[in-house]
């Protein structure tokens, strides 16, 4: 979902926004296009396609300058085309903008500025901020776009710099975020830290209708009512380490194999095992409140929204609070009656979802308290809410969320463990929890050994065309889970559905030629499951069987198994959603599909 990159200080911009582009690459983006002012004037350059087709144009064009912006469009308004590119200029070719996000009333707009007799060259929303500001212009360029700002509706998150204002940057966000980099030689300013973290790690977020001036000097944050803003830099846990390959072919494979050590992260000075008690310091300004709540509605998106799923029959299982899940985009416009002391658990990777960040903000409007489960340190998601629980998973950089789900896991896990023994579950319970819990970085690497297994079985499937996973219980998300993931990057056919619903409509498909995944493990469900993978077998339907270690039963019955360690029921998903993952990346790899950055999709969905 587009990114952009700004830079300004001793140093040559041209290359350092080329790199930044490319560390934005797994954002999902169709085009792009960087500015830079020579000391004169402003020069540019845009390509359609890769990061690699605009450096092929910049070949051997020195754009010698320190002061330029960058960015990466994911197209909402006008084809991805050149002339749609970023970044937008005015007429005069003074002005020129940069812009992630959608101008909700630029239409109307656009027709004023027409009717002026601006003649308008891209089919853009944003190229409506280009005219617009140049307009506004006078000599303060944070007073044009602080104007601008007022009139505009809708989203966005823009850098502006201008030929008579050589020496800064102006950026400006509404509901898509900007970090701002502070390093020794020069300010940063970014979608998100990943495109400036190999410089700095100190940064400053800017916050919903702030603007800020970058100069080689330092920077100034004030309001959209021109009040100046102080506000202490913070040092990101990233590392540039963090967003290489490492060697592995995919950052998607590369992910998969982080989980015990991201599940580690998640657990890391969390558990006490003595008492059964996990300690989670992320919650405690709320603890009060939380541990005498009642009523929890979890939202969430995608993957996130299944990981909530499961953490939904988690808190059944371990708590007296009643819990709902629903899809953050449906959340939103349903007429929610919440009883006193409701909370909103609100997961998402990327902390920015549009969809998750207007389902909590519409919550609050209803007087819900608010917790995040989040990967990125002081996204939108992360400041919205009142307390929550950080996943420390570093940067997810594959499209498709892997590792990110096995820590949500962890951590609804904890959460639940928490309330749980604050109200009914005995102390025998919460200590073997805590015990198995702290077994799984171990169990999910003895899953990872069997990838070559795994990889066999995906080729010998790769080729079907429709897929059907099926889970009970704990289970049934990770059945969505995989479909999920086999969908998104392999481009097959597949549905996750609820094993107990197969006789009310899907066994109809079952034929030779759709493989059924079947997550069965040793649980309350296993011999339903057994039942169901019968059915099917008496069908002719393909069965590849998720199965607890040992299970001879299941090995007679089904065509393939992948096996995981045995589990407390509660914790199973953990580790039956691994060969999912596993499988859904070498279909992909067989089919040669562009993993870390599937078609259409974005990493982060920030638009509605
Ligand atoms: C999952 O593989 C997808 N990338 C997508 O469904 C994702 O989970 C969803 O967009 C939510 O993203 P978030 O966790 O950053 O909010
Ligand atoms: N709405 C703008 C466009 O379509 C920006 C899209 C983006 O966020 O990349 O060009």
């Amino acid at each position: 979902m587009c990114g952009i990159v700004c830079y300004i200080g001793e140093k040559s911009a041209k290359q350092i926004l080329i790199e930044g582009l490319k560390q934005l690459e797994y954002r999902g983006y169709d085009s792009a296009g960087i500015a830079v002012h020579n000391g004169d004037r402003i020069e540019y350059c845009k390509a359609v396609g890769k990061i690699t087709e605009l450096e092929a144009k910049l070949n051997g064009r020195k754009m010698e300058g320190h002061t330029g912006i960058g960015h990466t469009r994911w197209a909402t308004h006008g084809e991805p085309t050149e002339i749609n590119a970023h970044p937008h200029m005015d007429q005069e070719k003074k002005l020129f903008v940069i812009h992630n996000g959608i101008i909700e009333n630029y239409y109307n707009l656009k027709k004023k500025l027409e009717k002026d007799g601006v003649v308008f060259v891209s089919d853009t929303d944003t190229e409506v901020l280009a005219h617009m500001i140049a307009r506004y212009f006078d000599g303060d360029l944070n007073k044009a776009v602080r104007t601008v700002m007022s009139e505009v509706e809708g989203t966005f998150g823009i850098a502006v710099i201008h030929q008579d204002a050589p020496g800064e940057i102006v950026i400006a966000r509404r509901g898509s975020p900007l970090v701002i980099g502070v390093s020794d030689n020069g300010y940063f300013a970014a979608s998100d830290v990943s495109a400036m973290v190999r410089y700095t790690k100190k940064v400053v977020h800017l916050k919903d209708n702030e603007l800020a001036t970058l100069t080689r000097d330092g920077f100034a944050i004030s309001t959209a009512q021109a009040k100046r803003v102080e506000r202490d830099t913070e040092t990101v846990e990233w590392s540039a380490g963090d967003t290489d390959l490492n060697g592995f072919p995919h950052f998607m494979l590369k992910e998969i194999f982080e989980q015990p050590s991201t599940i580690e992260n998640a657990i890391r000075g969390r558990l006490e095992p003595g008492e059964g008690v996990p300690k989670l310091g992320g919650i405690m300004p709320v603890w009060e409140k939380l541990k005498s709540c009642r009523h929890i509605v979890i939202v969430a998106c995608g993957t996130s929204y299944y990981a909530g799923y499961v953490g939904r029959y988690c808190f059944e299982k371990l708590t007296e609070v009643d819990v709902e899940i629903e899809l953050a985009s449906e959340f939103r416009y349903r007429k929610f009656n919440f009883p006193p002391n409701t909370f909103i658990i609100a997961l998402s990777q990327s902390g920015e979802t549009a969809d998750t960040l207007a389902a909590i903000k519409e919550a609050r409007r209803k007087g819900a308290s608010l917790l995040g489960i989040v990967n990125v340190v002081g996204s939108s998601i992360a400041r919205e809410t009142d307390a929550g629980v950080y996943n420390h998973a570093g940067p997810e950089i594959g499209v498709a969320s892997t590792k990110i789900f096995t820590s949500q896991l962890t951590i609804l896990t904890l959460i639940a463990l928490l309330i749980g023994r604050h109200q009914t579950l005995p102390l025998t319970e919460g200590t073997e929890a805590i015990r198995e819990i702290m077994a799984l970085p171990d169990r999910v690497q003895r899953i990872l050994a069997q990838a070559n297994h795994i990889q066999a079985v995906a080729e010998k499937y790769h080729k079907y065309p429709n897929w059907l996973f099926i889970g009970r219980k704990f289970n049934y998300p990770i059945a969505m889970e995989g479909a999920l993931k086999l969908k998104e990057v392999s481009y097959i056919h597949a549905e996750g559905y609820a094993a107990g619903e197969m006789k009310h409509g899907p066994i109809a498909l079952i034929n030779p030629d759709m493989p059924t995944v079947a997550i069965a493990p040793k649980d309350d469900m296993y011999d339903k499951m057994v039942n169901n993978i019968q059915e099917i077998k008496s069908r002719k339907g393909p069965v590849i069987a998720i199965i607890t270690e040992g299970d001879e039963r299941l090995k007679k019955i089904a065509d393939d198994v992948i096996e995981v360690p045995p589990s407390l029921d509660f914790l199973y998903p953990v580790l039956t959603v691994i060969p999912c993952q596993l499988l859904a990346y070498y279909c992909a790899d067989f089919l040669k599909r562009d993993i870390d950055k599937p078609r259409n999709l974005a990493k982060s969905v920030t638009v509605e």
